[in-house]
């Protein structure tokens, strides 16, 4: 027998491009028309009127919720806020150095030890395990952030929306509301995006019976890549990188030359506009006048009209202004893919549930592309 070179005859695609994984009823996509809708409603329609808590419903359940019963979920989902003193002390146990991102993978995965029903897998369960991951993620960022610097962690106000609590307990004082509003914005912008990378890898760990804090555990290691949730920390550092608007032009063409890739820039599905992309621009303008501070957001026009004059297919994606939006209401540029997180666990956690209410074990197969019939010879004679 010689040695052969085997191939399927089924070929696979690349990143699994267009590749339809499963059923789903939570968030809709229509890349070549930029439509994006969250159980049956317009992301432009909810950015106008709706708020996070609302849009967070609206994932879990499937509809939208009446005032009673917006105004019961929200009291339950801020009474979630408060993490444990013994998760603090954890906390302030951790290396200073330590980044946001890894110290929230670790801490939802070790609040599952606090959790009797840790392993259940019972959809009432889990519901309240999301209701309870969603509440508490951004008061652990929080505190790390004020940890980190040796200062004190500032206790949830459940009066407060949790956009306004989040940022109170990250600035240390009330926040200013049109900054409060433009992070519920974000909030909303961000909560779900389909089979993502991040969603996807939430419903295959789901898919094997594993444990929600499995499954969210992953999509947190998954979203923390710069080609995904990533990108929006590599935006601002690139920015900085910069420095000033006359070197845009020139470190924008290097890095094209040299075919590095602009953060920010391009998607899977939406090769002509990301539709989340033009709202967080105008609310990143909108900050950005407040502040009085336009540095940042004129150079990132400035990177948007260059690309856009070399490529029709590359627009900015959602991670592009959200980075001057998240800089300029003063969040430390670390924090900015654990407040994506913040959001993403509301569609992290309908995918989950939509996963085990109906789940089937996720095991694709690849097209072997190496050799055959090799024949074993001892290690002496090789
Ligand atoms: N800058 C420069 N060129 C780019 C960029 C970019 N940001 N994105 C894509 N391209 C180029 C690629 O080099 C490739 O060129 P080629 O055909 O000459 O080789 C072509 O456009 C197609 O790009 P792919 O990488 O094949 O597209 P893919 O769909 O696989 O990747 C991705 C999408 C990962 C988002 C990519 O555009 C990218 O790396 N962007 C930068 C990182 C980023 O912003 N990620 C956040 C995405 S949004 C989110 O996850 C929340």
């Amino acid at each position: 027998m010689s040695e052969t070179q085997t191939q399927n005859t089924q070929q696979a695609q690349a990143g699994l491009q267009d590749l339809i994984a499963s059923n789903s009823s939570i968030c809709y996509i229509d890349g070549p028309n930029c439509h994006l809708v969250y159980r049956g409603y317009q992301i432009e329609d909810l950015a106008q009127h709706s708020h996070f808590e609302e849009v967070v419903y609206l994932l879990l359940f499937g509809k939208m919720p009446n005032q009673k019963e917006l105004q019961q979920f929200s009291n339950e989902l801020a009474s979630d806020r408060t993490v444990p003193d013994s998760v603090l002390k954890l906390l302030k146990a951790f290396p200073k150095k330590a980044h946001p991102m890894a110290v929230l993978r670790t801490m939802i995965s070790i609040l599952s030890f606090y959790d009797k029903e840790d392993n259940s897998v019972a959809y009432e369960e889990n519901f309240k395990k999301a209701m309870s991951i969603i509440a508490k993620a951004g008061t652990i960022i929080a505190a790390w952030d004020r940890i980190r610097q040796g200062k004190k962690p500032i206790a949830p106000d459940p009066k407060l929306t949790y956009a306004e609590d989040f940022l109170r307990m990250v600035l240390g004082k009330k926040p200013d509301e049109l900054y409060a509003k433009s992070l519920d914005l974000y909030l909303i912008l961000l909560a779900d995006h389909e089979f993502n990378a991040s969603t996807f890898a939430c419903r295959v760990t789901g898919s094997t019976l594993s444990d929600y804090y499995s499954a969210i555990t992953s999509a947190v290691g998954v979203l923390k890549g710069p080609l995904h949730g990533g990108a929006n920390e590599q935006v601002i550092k690139m920015i900085m990188e910069i420095g000033d608007k006359d070197k845009v032009q020139d470190y924008i063409e290097k890095a094209l030359a040299n075919k590095k890739k602009i953060m920010g820039f391009g998607h899977r599905v939406y090769k002509v506009k990301d539709p989340r992309s033009p709202i967080l621009k105008d609310m990143a303008r909108e900050v950005s006048e407040k502040k009085e501070d336009l540095k940042i957001f004129r150079m990132s026009e400035q990177i948007e009209s260059l690309l856009a004059e070399r490529y029709k297919n590359l627009p900015p994606n959602v991670d592009f202004y959200s980075a001057s939006l998240l800089y300029n209401i003063g969040i430390p540029t670390d924090l900015f893919t654990p407040i994506f997180v913040m959001s993403r666990l509301a569609g992290w956690s309908a995918h989950y549930l939509e996963q085990i209410s109906d789940n089937r074990l996720i095991r694709p197969r690849a097209n072997y592309t190496g050799l055959s019939n090799l024949v074993y010879t001892p290690i002496q004679q090789r």
